[in-house]
């Protein structure tokens, strides 16, 4: 048994797509989150940027002795994935989990990502997917806009806005026939009905967040790092920016009120 928390991270409130999984399947499971909502977006910067930030926020992190890191950041997960497979501790991303789910539920062979510009450019997708499935077709559209629109909260499903951004970015994976697609960006799963709507019941969709929560869920189990059945998991949540912005949002995105359990933390302070 290990009753330290996971420690989760990512540039905003995408990251809680991975929270709202690891709640529902471990329950007994303690979070410490951190959303760099002061820096916000992070898949527009250079990989140098980002890689400074990623040895930021998992330096904060390190400092509630978390048992295992969890990249909830689909940017971090790719451009940063060398820093991240070198760390002292387990941890992981959300890139091998969604890979290894998208070669395994394609029929077509046909597989969309959708991820944020510096994920596209980096190619991991492509890379991790053709490990698995060497014969695989992958059309890759980098979606920067729909970022904006999460952290606004601009994810209900007849949003007026958001919608035609959906459409108008999945144009080249639906006309490529792809029959599964991969929310390759953390805040993407917040969008998923809308995606569904567009794309058709026909179309698998990979959600990031749900795959990178199931592989920790094996890997603790796997590992004897589990926190006992009797504990209730508890979770904090620290970003970089005013907590109300980020607890109001984040209310509609969890289904429940952090407001008390969200706190500012100067990320500065932690150098890399
Ligand atoms: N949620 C992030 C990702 O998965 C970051 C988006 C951004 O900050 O640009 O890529």
């Amino acid at each position: 048994m290990n009753k330290s928390p996971i420690g989760v991270f990512d540039s905003g409130l995408g990251g809680l797509s991975t929270v709202r999984a690891i709640k529902k399947l471990l329950p007994n499971e303690d979070i410490v989150y951190f959303g760099d909502t002061g820096r916000v977006p992070y898949g527009t910067r250079s990989n140098e940027t980002i890689e400074s930030y990623t040895a930021q926020d998992i330096k904060f992190l390190q400092s509630f002795d978390c048992k295992m890191i969890a990249v909830a950041c689909g940017t971090v997960s790719t451009v940063s994935r060398r820093l991240i497979e070198a760390l002292p501790l387990p941890s992981t991303g959300i890139l091998t989990p969604s890979a290894k789910a998208a070669a395994a539920a394609t029929k077509n062979n046909k597989i969309g990502i959708m991820g944020t510009s510096a994920t596209i450019n980096s190619g991991a997708f492509d890379e991790e997917i053709k490990a698995f499935n060497p014969e695989a077709e992958i059309t890759s559209v980098a979606c920067p806009l729909l970022v904006s629109l999460v952290e606004s909260n601009w994810c209900s499903v007849d949003d007026d806005v958001t919608n035609p951004a959906v459409r108008r970015y999945l144009k080249d994976i639906l006309s490529a026939g792809c029959d599964t697609i991969i929310l390759g960006c953390t805040h993407f799963p917040h969008l998923a009905p809308i995606v569904q709507k567009i794309a058709g019941d026909g179309v698998t969709l990979i959600d990031s967040g749900l795959e990178e929560a199931k592989y920790i869920r094996d890997y603790l189990s796997e590992n004897g790092m589990l926190n006992g059945e009797s504990h209730i998991g508890k979770a904090r949540y620290f970003v970089s920016d005013r907590p109300q912005n980020f607890s109001s949002a984040a209310e509609t995105l969890l289904g429940e009120n952090i407001e008390n359990e969200c706190e500012f933390v100067d990320i500065f302070k932690f150098f890399r």
